[in-house]
């Protein structure tokens, strides 16, 4: 029989979005504090990628509108790459001034989408990604691009995959280190990740091609699993399961990260991470937001034995 997984990487990196993508989504304040104690917690787990903040502007998305504050006192963990989403050059100057290394850059792959998401279309949001890339290439920063509505947009639907195409050959040749190809309402299936991967394929080294993916319709770790199969090795997920996007009605969590890793460590597949202390963290961040993750491994696992606490956490 053949395996499915033959061409599968041994060792996957996953990028931790609980701290943007996940928290951008909950309506009550949460300090600093809390926030910083999160992504320390992440790291401490082995975590070697975190998307901890972004510079967008606080009318849009209110809750990383501390994000200087969070990038001052967070610790980095030597092995980790901190990035911070940046829309327009203001947001590179913030993240610049905040001391970061790495940012992301966004666009997406359905007008309708970018317009209601950073109020550009498409081709005004790659002019403005052009020189947010030039400038931060001139210091020296890594850029990951993400390309949202990839598999589907809440405004106008299905999205052909020559758009997505396009989108991420523009990004690449103005000079993004790696692109994110974004499920960002959750309706992807395995099929959709075949034909996006494989469209990919010619267009972007595999290791610079990550797959992001919410789990709104109960597919992201399928999604993610098929993309292993291709050979894809670096995903997005979120401790727990947090996240959604306050522009994508409906959408809910990201792709939990405990499940992610529960899957690959089965497989023999590698992460780097600690799941006992990415529990911890999700342990941590649930008290504060006042509900449980929604993530199964997690949930099995609390279930299964006590954790251990930090303080703060009920
Ligand atoms: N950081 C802080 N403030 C910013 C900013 C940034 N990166 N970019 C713009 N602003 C401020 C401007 O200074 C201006 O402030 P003022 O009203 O006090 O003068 C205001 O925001 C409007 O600026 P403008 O350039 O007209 O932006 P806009 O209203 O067209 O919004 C974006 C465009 C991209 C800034 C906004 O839509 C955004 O931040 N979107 C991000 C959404 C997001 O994070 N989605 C989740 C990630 S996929
Ligand atoms: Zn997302």
């Amino acid at each position: 029989m053949m395996d499915p997984f033959a061409a599968a990487p041994r060792r996957v990196t996953i990028c931790e979005v609980g701290p943007r993508d996940g928290l951008q989504n909950e309506p009550q304040a949460i300090a600093v504090d809390d926030k910083v104690q999160f992504c320390d917690l992440l790291s401490a787990a082995g975590v070697p990628m975190l998307e901890a903040g972004s510079f967008v502007s606080p009318a849009a998305v209110p809750q990383m509108a501390d994000a200087e504050q969070v990038f001052a006192r967070i610790e980095r963990f030597a092995g980790c790459r901190y990035l911070a989403l940046c829309p327009n050059e203001r947001g590179l100057d913030r993240a610049l001034a905040a001391g970061v290394e790495a940012i992301g850059v966004f666009t997406a792959a359905s007008d309708a989408f970018a317009r209601a998401n950073i109020r550009m279309s498409i081709d005004e949001s790659l002019a403005v990604i052009g020189r947010v890339i030039r400038r931060a290439k001139e210091h020296g920063l890594w850029v990951r691009a993400s390309v949202s509505t990839a598999f589907g947009c809440p405004f106008s639907g299905a999205v052909p995959l020559e758009a997505v195409v396009r989108v991420c050959a523009r990004l690449l040749d103005a000079g993004a280190d790696q692109l994110s190809v974004a499920d960002t309402i959750g309706v992807g299936t395995p099929n959709q990740v075949v034909d996006i991967v494989g469209a990919l394929e010619a267009l972007v080294p595999a290791g610079a091609l990550a797959l992001h993916f919410h789990d709104t319709r109960g597919t992201a770790l399928a999604n993610a699993l098929t993309g292993l199969a291709l050979g894809v090795r670096t995903f997005d997920s979120a401790a727990g399961g947090l996240g959604g996007c306050p522009f994508a009605p409906g959408a809910t969590g990201n792709g939990a990260t405990e499940d992610l890793v529960y899957a690959l460590h089965g497989m023999g597949i590698e992460t780097g991470i600690d799941l006992t202390k990415l529990r911890t963290a999700s342990r941590f961040i649930a008290a504060k937001l006042g509900h449980a993750p929604i993530s199964r491994a997690y949930t099995a696992l609390e279930a299964a034995g006590p954790c251990v606490t930090v303080p703060g956490a009920i």
